[in-house]
């Protein structure tokens, strides 16, 4: 398949089964926004739930924090975003459109869109303001945060006091971040409203190499066990001219998308950067020590820094499988091209599938039942229209991992059929020992 369709295909399928679709479509849409739907917020979820766990559970001396989007603005003074997160911005003084010049081709000197003349490139900050108060006088500009790092960082002490952390210590939060992108695009991958996974690392600054290292291995750990293949996962260091202002060292988890390798996670050494700027611009004290470390020092960071929405869309695309002229042998006659999204099981939306294998009301109440004992720990659907090869096709494009089949026999030897979505093996299983099949298989 040409990696243009895929795109196409993709995007296709989560509009049409409940995943991602574009935010207030029916009045024509905003630029570059989008609402997760039933299945596409299922999906996130749970990828937010595998990182929260694998960061603050699986993890000795992490701890979760749930910052505020709105803060004071000299936070941004203090962080350097108000002077300089930017990016160089050139306009076409004929059709207007607006362009990152760094995204430009080298040597590029007109508009790529109608070849009209190109201003001079211009720093444009990537804050969004708002305002604060219900009158102009009173009121005063605050900033939507460009990152969710700077609540971690200006927290620190009273997390770490509170929680009597001694370093090396993390703390990870998950929430939405915002930039006003020169050049959104490429579906989700790059929108001006977003959820980033983020977690601070603060750790004795000589150690600072070392556990840059380990958190690069981890994080590149996670999207492997989570089922992204090897080969679409790669390394790319920062170059020392394209560092942003706080970061000494830089490293991207890049994924080979269908429109290119590209970003979806930065381990970055920040220094003492954060804190002694913050320790500067409020006139507080930002400084650690403790029984080991008896001279207060700043701390250096290293922080991993993540985009929901990009690794959702990795999952999605990693996950995606065509295969022409039909994988099952109920709808083999078809012909057609069948859909599967091979999700890892943690990330999978619907765990499992209920169907009987008619309407009658004697199936109907016995595929309820099983829907009843299992609803408290899977996330289910049942379903009830169409033929089965059907419904076994729905299930598999929303990765659906397994299909509970209850038929006329059921009736009989209290048995089901559980159908594999990735094998496609079914096997007659006790309906009594349902809980304890499937408590094996998640
Ligand atoms: N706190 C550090 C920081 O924000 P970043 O490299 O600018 O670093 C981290 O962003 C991650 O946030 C990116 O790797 C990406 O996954 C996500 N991200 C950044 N900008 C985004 C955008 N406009 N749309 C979607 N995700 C974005």
């Amino acid at each position: 398949m040409k990696q243009e369709n895929l795109m196409d295909k993709l995007i296709s399928l989560c509009k049409n089964r409940g995943f991602i679709f574009p935010s207030s479509e029916e009045y024509g849409g905003t630029a570059a926004t989008y609402d997760y739907g039933p299945l596409g917020v299922g999906l996130k979820n749970n990828i937010k739930n595998q990182w929260l766990k694998e960061m603050i559970q699986l993890h000795d001396n992490i701890v979760g924090l749930d910052s505020a989007i709105l803060m004071n603005p000299k936070v941004w003074e203090a962080s350097g975003h108000i002077q300089n997160f930017t990016d160089p911005l050139v306009e076409c003084k004929e059709c207007h459109k607006r362009f990152r010049q760094d995204e430009l081709k080298k040597g590029i000197e007109r508009c790529p869109e109608c070849g009209g003349e190109l201003t001079q490139p211009r720093q444009f900050n990537l804050m969004f303001k708002t305002r604060l108060g219900s009158t102009e006088e009173t009121g005063r500009d605050l900033y939507l945060r460009p990152e969710t790092a700077q609540g971690i960082y200006v927290d620190f002490k009273r997390v770490q006091q509170s929680m009597r952390l001694k370093i090396p210590f993390g703390v990870a939060q998950v929430g939405k971040a915002f930039r006003n992108e020169i050049s959104p695009g490429d579906f989700t991958y790059r929108t001006v409203e977003f959820e980033q996974m983020e977690m601070q690392w603060f750790c004795f600054p000589k150690e600072a190499d070392d556990w840059f290292e380990y958190w690069k291995k981890e994080r590149l750990k996670w999207y492997l066990n989570l089922g992204v293949k090897k080969n679409n996962l790669r390394f790319r260091e920062h170059g020392k001219d394209e560092l942003a202002h706080y970061a000494k060292k830089a490293v991207d988890i890049e994924y080979k998308f269908p429109f290119g390798w590209k970003e979806i996670e930065g381990i970055h050494n920040r220094g003492d950067w954060d804190l002694s700027r913050h320790s500067k611009f409020s006139g507080k004290d930002f400084k650690y020590s403790d029984d080991k470390y008896k001279e207060p020092f700043f701390p250096y960071v290293i922080e991993t820094s993540g985009g929901v929405d990009r690794a959702t869309l990795v999952f999605l695309t990693d996950a995606y499988e065509e295969v022409s002229g039909g994988r099952t042998t109920t709808t083999k006659s078809i012909k057609e091209t069948e859909t599967v999204l091979k999700l890892n099981h943690k990330l999978c939306p619907i765990k499992i599938a209920v169907l009987p294998l008619s309407k009658k009301t004697s199936l109907q109440s016995l595929a309820h039942a099983i829907e009843k004992k299992l609803k408290p720990n899977y996330m289910l659907q049942y379903d009830e229209t169409g033929s089965i090869g059907k419904r076994y096709r729905r299930q598999d494009e929303i990765g659906t991992p397994y299909c509970v089949t209850v038929d006329f026999k059921s009736l009989e030897d209290k048995k089901v059929t559980v159908r594999d979505r990735d094998t496609m093996k079914q096997e007659r299983v006790e309906i009594d020992g349902l809980e304890n099949y499937f408590s094996k298989k998640y």
